[in-house]
């Protein structure tokens, strides 16, 4: 195969006819993506033990110099729902704040937000449940009462000075383990009920892993169509391996703003067989791979990863971690086929 390699050894065969070729064929996508890194929330709260706090601060301090747009750096929620982040206003009052990184948390309620705002969050992401059931035993009580909840927080998030975003990530979007798949029209009214209770961005959340790409499509076009205004963020778990096509097919309709999570961490708690979020290194390779911008030094996020998973003494899901890059492999291996 030496013949069809580049004089430099750098790059694939065949390279530059499957990038016209690529270039003739696929739908637009962004130019850049913006990457919301979750795996000190969505992640850190699944561990089975409790991370240290200098730990969760050293691991987000080496996120922050990698060139993401945002980290969801914790959550406030009730200690003993999740005693993993009891930590919370510690981790954001001892993180050392990279300039143009936007520090997010989690919060369930008014409580939730009033301490997220006392520790100087840039951002909140409030959650609520696309169905009634996966959001009752979630914060335990009713899509009504969270959207009451919403309301109120917008309302002292707007008075904070300056003023703080809301975001609301709908949580089992894409199927709900309890209630199945929600009609397209109720998933829209949803989105229509938390963006005029306040949220300046609506997060479609792929809690269990149940989306594919088509679905992905219908879910997105829609909401889109009946919230152009309304940023959207996609919140994807890669349970049965289906993240990263579903996040190309959200790329394809101009889905911008990803969550994902270093080392392929996160769950959900009240979720049996729940495993991780895309993993931001498999997120940041597609996008390379495609030439769509992140910013993201893949090489800092690994640092993070292989950080945490020597303190864990095992493996992290993400592929790329473990595989390398397309670039790596060819200079790991070049002159060794000749
Ligand atoms: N942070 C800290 N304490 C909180 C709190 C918060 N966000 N929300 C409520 N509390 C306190 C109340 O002040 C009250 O304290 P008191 O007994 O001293 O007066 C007590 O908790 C009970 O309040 P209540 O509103 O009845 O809460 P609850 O027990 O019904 O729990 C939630 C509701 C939302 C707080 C809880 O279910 C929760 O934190 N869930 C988070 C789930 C989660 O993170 N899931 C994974 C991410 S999607
Ligand atoms: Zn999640």
């Amino acid at each position: 195969m030496a013949s069809d390699r580049r004089a430099d050894g750098s790059a694939g065969p065949s390279e530059a006819p499957s990038e016209a070729l690529a270039a003739a064929t696929s739908p637009a996508l962004p130019e850049r993506v913006r990457i919301v890194e979750v795996g000190p929330r969505d992640g850190f709260q699944m561990e089975p033990g409790f991370l240290p706090t200098e730990l969760k601060i050293e691991l987000i301090d080496v996120l922050s110099r990698s060139g993401l747009a945002e980290i969801e750096a914790t959550s406030f929620v009730h200690p003993e729902a999740i005693p993993q982040l009891r930590d919370a206003a510690e981790v954001m009052a001892d993180i050392a704040r990279a300039p143009g990184v936007r520090y997010s948390a989690l919060v369930p309620n008014l409580r939730g937000a009033e301490r997220a705002l006392g520790a100087g969050v840039d951002a909140l992401h409030m959650v609520i449940a696309a169905t009634e059931t996966y959001n009752r035993r979630n914060v335990r009580m009713g899509q009504g009462e969270s959207m009451a909840q919403l309301e109120r927080i917008a309302r002292r998030a707007a008075e904070a000075s300056p003023a703080v975003p809301v975001a609301v990530t709908l949580a089992v979007t894409f199927g709900c383990p309890f209630e199945g798949q929600l009609e397209t029209g109720e998933i829209v009214r949803l989105a229509r009920r938390v963006a005029s209770a306040g949220a300046r961005e609506i997060g479609l959340a792929d809690t269990a892993g149940l989306a594919h790409p088509h679905l992905v499509r219908r879910i997105v076009a829609e909401v889109r169509g009946a919230l152009p205004d309304t940023a959207l963020r996609l919140h994807l778990h890669d349970t049965r391996g289906l993240a990263p096509a579903n996040a190309l097919a959200a790329m394809e309709l101009g889905v911008d703003t990803f969550d994902s999570a270093f080392g392929g961490l996160g769950g959900c708690p009240i979720l049996r067989g729940a495993t991780g979020n895309l993993a931001t290194e498999e997120l940041v390779n597609l996008c390379d791979e495609l030439g769509v911008a992140t910013g993201v030094d893949l090489e800092v996020v690994r640092r993070a990863s292989r950080r945490l998973a020597q303190h864990l003494g095992r493996t992290l899901p993400s592929r790329v971690l473990a595989a390398g890059t397309r670039e790596e492999l060819y200079r790991a291996n070049r002159g060794q086929g000749e």
